[in-house]
């Protein structure tokens, strides 16, 4: 698949669909079209009797002489990149399923569009024809859009195709992450994880280090040992490095990688359990983040860190009422095996701030609280650093990932007092779970400038719609790339 660029308006001819992206107008009317004049009579005809009004999200396909996909993105006064990222990812699955392999793309002379939003185009594009086919015996066989031509856009053509190029990247991060959080996990172990991460970044400017169980022991991680322990498989601490400066502190990318969550001992109810293989998320997104990272050649110093683990029930698993010590040396008193995200987490973490961090992002499918709280809207952003807020606040817009900035007041932790050890690890009463989840990670951050992400809410799509597929989300990873970019 090839994204290009042409500087006049004018449909090719080459292209067997045209693409049409309208603003919502009161009198809507089009001044000019690129297209032939009988076309455009159609195309006013359609417009005229109110057929197609361009609301946001709208469609419509015409066939004729030329094909025509009308596209609508609501008011002008409200466009934002992730206007663009949704109506290209319809246009993507739209064009597969009419069998394009070739079309062109062009605004109406209403629309105005900037680097940004042509980066985000390119995204929606990617994410849009994303399917999860890896186990089905009779794959559906799908036409590739070879060619994708964007035309008479008013930015420069170096431009342009540098937005479309970064979009393709962050595009086929996203379905990177979605591939990992969709895989079923007997396909997908902590073991399989490190083997994808090794073949993918084999041939990179990524640096892979492997931490196995034995030196997880040695350095005392107790938090993943502890989850680990009732599984039959084997967990990792794995460790991607993207370092082009020599003498810079790293930004640290922490993702929670539960390849299966049970919930331990305190067992899960089974409905929906299944949704649990997408436990690892947080890694997903990491990883997914880090091949982008090594795609764009940023000139930061960059490290992904995704502890991996599953969390099963055994006769030698973590129980209820154990002591656990985490690698900077605090003892947890586990209350309920299910918390079992934040207890990897705080060896990840630690882990970060022994590698001197300059700042930690961490993700994680951390609690179903957060969930109840914001709906599947949001994704909830917790930070003790002012700035960070306002940078994660920001990029919002761009991405089109909802963050809400949940709290992180200090009485939650007497919630976390322990009579034995030095925290519990979660809070067993019923209100503020998120926040409660959040400020046991505080507790490993040491003074770092650190922002948590409980992508639970956002884990997964329900339906298709714009640059959603049905399934896991692939979330997070375009807001760590926004992240980086500020
Ligand atoms: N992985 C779950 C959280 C989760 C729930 C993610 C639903 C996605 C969808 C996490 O490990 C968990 O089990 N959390 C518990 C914490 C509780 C025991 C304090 C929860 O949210 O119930
Ligand atoms: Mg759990
Ligand atoms: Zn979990």
């Amino acid at each position: 698949m090839k994204l290009s660029v042409q500087s006049n308006s004018k449909a090719p001819k080459t292209c067997d669909f045209h693409v049409l992206l309208v603003c919502q107008n009161k009198n809507l009317t089009l001044k000019e079209t690129p297209y032939e004049k009988e076309t455009k009579t159609i195309i006013d005809t359609v417009i005229e009797k109110k057929i197609f009004t361009a609301k946001k999200g709208e469609t419509k396909t015409l066939f004729g002489k030329q094909s025509v996909i009308l596209v609508g993105l609501g008011e002008k006064e409200k466009l934002t990149p992730d206007t663009f990222r949704q109506a290209i990812g319809t246009v993507s699955r739209l064009l597969e399923s009419n069998k394009s392999t070739n079309a062109s793309i062009t605004m109406d002379s209403d629309v105005e569009v900037t680097p940004r939003d042509v980066q985000a185009m390119a995204e929606g594009f990617e994410m849009g024809h994303y399917s999860f086919t890896e186990h089905l015996t009779k794959k559906k066989t799908k036409e590739p859009i070879t060619n994708l031509i964007f035309c008479g856009l008013k930015i420069d053509k170096q431009d342009q195709e540098a937005a479309l190029n970064k979009g393709l990247a962050i595009g086929k991060s996203v379905n990177i992450a979605r591939d990992l959080a969709n895989a079923p996990a007997n396909y997908l172990t902590p073991t399989d994880f490190v083997s994808k991460a090794k073949k993918h970044f084999e041939k990179s400017d990524v640096e892979i280090e492997i931490i196995d169980h034995k030196q997880a022991e040695k350095a005392g991680m107790g938090g993943l040992l502890g989850v680990s322990k009732g599984s039959i498989e084997k967990p990792y601490l794995l460790v991607l490095k993207y370092l082009p400066n020599k003498d810079e502190k790293p930004i640290c990318l922490v993702g929670k990688g539960v390849t299966f969550d049970s919930g331990g001992i305190s067992i899960k109810p089974s409905s929906k359990m299944s949704e649990m293989k997408a436990d690892m998320s947080g890694a997903a997104a990491v990883f997914g983040a880090m091949s982008a990272v090594n795609t764009i050649g940023y000139k930061k110093n960059i490290i992904g860190i995704m502890p991996l683990t599953e969390n099963m029930p055994a006769n030698n698993a973590l129980k209820p009422g154990d002591v656990i010590t985490i690698s900077n040396g605090k003892t947890v008193e586990i209350l309920n095996t299910d918390a079992e995200g934040r207890l990897i987490l705080a060896d990840a973490i630690s882990h970060a701030v022994t590698l001197e961090a300059k700042e930690i992002v961490d993700l994680a499918t951390l609690t179903g609280a957060c969930l109840v709280a914001l709906g599947t809207v949001a994704s909830g952003l917790f930070s003790n650093s002012d700035s960070l807020i306002k940078t994660f606040e920001k990029g919002c817009k761009n991405t089109g990932e909802e963050l809400w900035h949940l709290p992180l007041y200090e009485q939650y932790k007497d919630l976390l007092k322990s009579d034995i050890a030095d925290i519990s690890n979660c809070y067993e009463g019923r209100f503020a779970g998120a926040s409660t989840a959040a400020i046991f990670l505080q507790e490993f951050v040491a003074k770092t400038p650190w922002v948590h992400l409980d992508i639970a809410p956002t884990m997964s799509n329900g339906k298709s719609s714009g640059a959603d597929v049905k399934g896991m989300s692939g979330s997070g990873v375009r807001t760590l790339i926004e992240y980086l970019d500020n």
